[in-house]
């Protein structure tokens, strides 16, 4: 059995006095699966990934990440884990306003010693399979939410992290720009990337996982893996993964 990418035991969290957000969660992901995170607003879904990644503490249980136990880390502790294993696209995006946008994606792979041309070949790479290749100078504040979405998405799988979190990342994208997130992930998981996505688009759930765990009032309901989604590999995908995230560049 494989070491699992991530092992929640019994967690929950609860804010002030409210019932808790995250209710006796557990879940075990293996190493190359992509789970998408179902559930109506305010079931727990981002509380869920913010345990996950170490942004948040659960009150009781264990988060454990690639074999780091995430919730007994020191504030930088978390930040370095943070750092080296995960890649993150947060719901509201959290760019820094004042680099560009190449500046806003290499910012990972720079901070973990790449170079820097190589870090702008991939970042450029990245952008252009995303479809904004034309705003690499824009500053953030410049773009749409779509764009600002894709920006964070790059960002996030910069570093070819162990465990790629995304909370709604096609949540403000029209219908094609939607797409080509969807090719990036599906690319990911079909070379093997381990990914939660919260999401509530049932078509990139589809396309891009292969496991689906439904959440309400903080608890996992259904937890399925679907066997279609790892037989329907289909050839744009398998191209996909070969150009949108080719470890040539590494
Ligand atoms: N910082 C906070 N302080 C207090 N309560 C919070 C905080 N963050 C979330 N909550 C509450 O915890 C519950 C779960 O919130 P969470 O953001 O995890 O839901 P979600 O499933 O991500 O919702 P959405 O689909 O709207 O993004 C909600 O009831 C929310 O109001
Ligand atoms: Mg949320």
């Amino acid at each position: 059995m494989t070491t699992p990418v991530i092992e929640l035991r019994e967690v929950s969290r609860r804010y002030d006095n409210g019932p808790p957000a995250v209710h006796e969660v557990s879940l075990t992901v293996r190493p190359g699966e992509a789970v998408a995170v179902l559930g109506p607003s305010g079931s727990g879904k981002s509380t869920l990934l913010n345990l996950i990644a170490g942004l948040d503490r659960p009150d009781t249980g264990t988060v454990t990440v690639d074999g780091v136990r995430v919730d007994r880390l020191s504030e930088a502790g978390s930040a370095l884990y943070r750092r080296s294993k995960i890649g993150m696209v947060f719901q509201f995006f959290n760019l820094l306003d004042d680099l560009t946008v190449t500046d806003n994606v290499v910012l990972p792979a720079r901070l973990a010693g790449m170079a820097r041309r190589e870090a702008g070949r991939r970042a450029a790479e990245l952008l252009q399979l995303l479809g904004i290749e034309r705003h690499a100078r824009a500053y953030p504040a410049r773009l749409s939410g779509g764009e600002r979405q894709r920006v964070a998405v790059a960002r996030a799988v910069m570093n070819w992290p162990a465990l790629l979190l995304a909370d709604e990342p096609t949540g403000a994208l029209d219908t094609a720009a939607g797409e080509d997130v969807s090719r990036l992930l599906s690319g990911l998981h079909a070379e093997g990337q381990s990914i939660v996505v919260v999401t509530h688009d049932l078509g990139l759930a589809r396309s891009c996982t292969n496991r689906t765990v439904r959440i309400a009032d903080g608890r996992i309901i259904e937890d399925a893996r679907s066997q279609e989604a790892t037989s329907q590999e289909g050839t744009s995908r398998t191209v996909a993964s070969e150009t949108v995230t080719s470890r040539a560049v590494r």
